[in-house]
């Protein structure tokens, strides 16, 4: 039996969202492990809650113990890591949802696909450009001194490489200032901040 892939919902995204005062989007955080983008995720979605828009917050370490509980840090497993969440994202996208995304997501090309699943409009990806010094300083959670020990094989910016990404909505650099960034993203979704160069 064939599944009609062609047939056309009568409500879109933007339609449906339209009850919620807002534009679907998914905020796309990506940097290393340590970069603060749990952290700038939860008071972006602090702050746009309490603007009164409607979001939700999809974290690579969370969605790693249900949805995606089983992958691994290869990149075929990264990649269906990144893939699985892109479709949910795309579910409250089409929700009229606005979506936080914070993964890792170290390969351009796995970010394209979550682009892609999730659709070019609907797509913002901020970069946490912070040095691999840095959040091994911080190392919340030991993976680093683990990493350095060969404990674990493949750690982003250790045994794994990260690829920066080429156009990125906005960058946040070093220890960057995190009420700034999040008045910077959540002004960038409102359509007042420009995308840069
Ligand atoms: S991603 O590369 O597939 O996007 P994701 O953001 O879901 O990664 O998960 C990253 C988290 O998994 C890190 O914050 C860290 O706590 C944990 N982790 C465990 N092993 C690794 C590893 N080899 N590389 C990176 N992060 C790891």
């Amino acid at each position: 039996m064939s599944s009609d892939l062609t047939f056309k919902y009568s409500l879109n995204p933007e339609e449906k969202a339209k009850r919620f005062n807002q534009v679907p989007k998914l905020i796309w955080i990506t940097g290393l492990s340590a970069s603060g983008k749990s952290t700038l995720a939860d008071q972006l979605d602090v702050a746009l809650y309490e603007k009164g828009y409607y979001t939700t917050i999809l974290d690579g370490d969370k969605l790693r113990v249900g949805l995606n509980a089983g992958l691994g840090f290869s990149e075929a497993d990264r990649r269906e890591n990144l893939r699985r969440t892109a479709e949910v994202a795309s579910m409250f996208v089409s929700m009229g949802f606005i979506v936080i995304g914070a993964f890792i997501s170290p390969k351009e090309s796995d970010r394209e696909l979550v682009r892609s699943i999730v659709g070019e409009a609907h797509f913002i990806e901020i970069y946490l450009d912070v040095p691999v010094e840095l959040c091994e300083k911080r190392d919340p959670k030991g993976l680093y001194a683990q990493a350095r020990q060969g404990l674990i094989k493949n750690f982003t910016g250790i045994g794994q490489s990260y690829e920066k990404p080429t156009n990125p909505a906005l960058v946040f650099e070093g220890e960057f200032d995190l009420k700034e960034a999040v008045e910077r993203v959540v002004a960038f979704y409102e359509g007042v901040e420009e995308i840069q160069s």
